[in-house]
């Protein structure tokens, strides 16, 4: 198994191409499956989540090539809905294929995604959604088997009780090719929805209101391929912003999307960091130690504070000056990073939703274990801004959502070395 070495202590200092998103790049290869000519997907990201989802095309019957960035994905011969178990299990988010193979084949079996780190990730909403949407669903000890009996699924008004990111897009992908249309009440807002309604309407979709709570999408019957091109990872820049605010020093962010990242940089903001932006440009220069942040810092759907940037905010703000207090409102456990952080000289007191964090002068290097991809980022976030040495296993989970992360970090001065 690879692990970080981790030196911390140097302050950081350059500038970098932001990478495309991860959360983009997933649902988009998934609605390639949908169309008839070729998707060319420019700034994809290189990550083995991109990989599985890579390989879950071909298995599907498409063809999937992925190289300097950019996938090209063939799905004329999409013939089959089956995916293994192995693949599954590579990459829990491949439930949204579902909805792209029920409008592509109409018939898919696929796995319940299991207990993962981020606590149960129910799927209830999404087949609730496509069941309204004439889907036939059954469990198969274990397999889910959904089958659209009639030639193509129904349009449907569908409101959701929460604005599930997952949940939307599948409804999206089942819907852009049902019959009449579909409204989605409560729907996820998060950039990459857009993203994904983005390249659906390049390739022929009709679809109005993604980035509002109510989209509301006319099914058409065919889809053309296009040539898009991948948004920029907003937690990726979230990383990088808040490792130079950990560590010290100054960076500019290359390529980013300043508009959907500015609930993460309009808290980032009360640490006292120099924060300035321009076009799709971040420059952050942090001096002085970093002040807590006094408002509650509360996780919500977006444009709310996101989830994923928790963990790596908080790695930050354990060094800074007086006490900030963090909550969690999107998943139920996603404080697993805290018992590295704690460990490396950290004091962080869950109760609950809640994580009360009372800024220490310093950090000191640790042996730690990264049990999920944003967890794992805090944890390389915090050893770099610590006194000593860190050897940080689990780098698989980091793997798959940050490209070269330790190039990037060597980049700006960070001494990591993979072993
Ligand atoms: C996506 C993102 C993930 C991000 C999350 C929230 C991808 C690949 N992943 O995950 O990085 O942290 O959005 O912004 O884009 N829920 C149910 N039933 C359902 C669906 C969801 O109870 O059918 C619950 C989940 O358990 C969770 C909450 O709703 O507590 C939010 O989940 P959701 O928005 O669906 O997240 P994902 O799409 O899994």
């Amino acid at each position: 198994m690879q692990k970080f070495t981790i030196i911390g202590g140097n302050r950081l200092s350059g500038e970098m191409f932001l990478q495309g998103s991860k959360n983009s790049a997933l649902p988009i290869m998934a609605a390639a499956m949908l169309t008839d000519g070729q998707c060319v997907l420019k700034n994809c990201p290189a990550l083995t989540d991109v990989y599985s989802a890579s390989r879950i095309l071909n298995c599907l019957g498409c063809k999937c090539h992925f190289s300097s960035n950019c996938a090209v994905i063939d799905a004329s011969g999409a013939d089959r809905g089956e995916i293994p178990e192995n693949l599954m299990r590579e990459m829990r988010s491949s439930i949204m294929f579902m909805g792209a193979i029920l409008g592509r084949i109409g018939e898919c079996i696929v796995s319940v995604p299991g207990g993962c780190e981020l606590g149960p990730r129910p799927i209830d909403m999404h087949l609730a959604a496509l069941s309204r949407m004439g889907a036939e669903i059954f469990d198969c000890g274990g397999r889910i088997r959904c089958r659209i009996p009639s030639e193509r699924a129904k349009g449907a008004r569908i409101s959701l009780s929460f604005p599930s990111v997952g949940a939307t897009e599948n409804i999206i992908l089942c819907a852009v090719k049902a019959e009449g249309e579909t409204i989605i009440h409560n729907a996820a807002r998060e950039p990459e929805i857009c993203d994904l309604c983005g390249f659906l309407r390049a390739c022929g979709a009709n679809i109005k209101g993604d980035g509002e709570s109510s989209i509301i999408i006319n099914g058409v019957t065919r889809l053309n391929g296009c040539e898009y091109t991948i948004m920029p990872d907003r937690i990726a820049g979230a990383t990088y912003l808040a490792m130079t605010a950990a560590a010290g020093g100054e960076i500019i962010l290359k390529n980013t999307c300043t508009a959907e990242m500015e609930p993460f940089i309009s808290v980032l903001e009360h640490t006292g960091c120099g924060i300035y932006t321009s076009d799709n440009k971040i420059y952050l220069r942090r001096g002085q130690r970093l002040k807590a942040v006094r408002d509650r810092i509360r996780t919500m759907p977006h444009p709310g504070f996101p989830t994923d940037a928790q963990a790596i905010l908080m790695a930050a703000l354990v060094t800074a000056d007086g006490t900030s207090v963090f909550e969690e409102n999107i998943f139920d456990c996603r404080y697993r990073h805290t018992d590295a952080l704690i460990k490396m000289g950290a004091d962080i007191q869950v109760m609950g939703k809640a994580a009360v964090v009372r800024g220490v002068p310093k950090l000191h290097g640790a042996d730690v274990e990264a049990t999920d991809l944003r967890g794992g980022a805090a944890m390389a976030v915090a050893a770099l801004a610590a006194d000593g040495v860190t050897h940080l296993g689990g780098i698989s989970h980091i793997d798959r959502g940050y490209e070269k992360f330790e190039e990037a970090v060597v980049s700006l001065g960070g001494n990591i070395r993979r072993e």
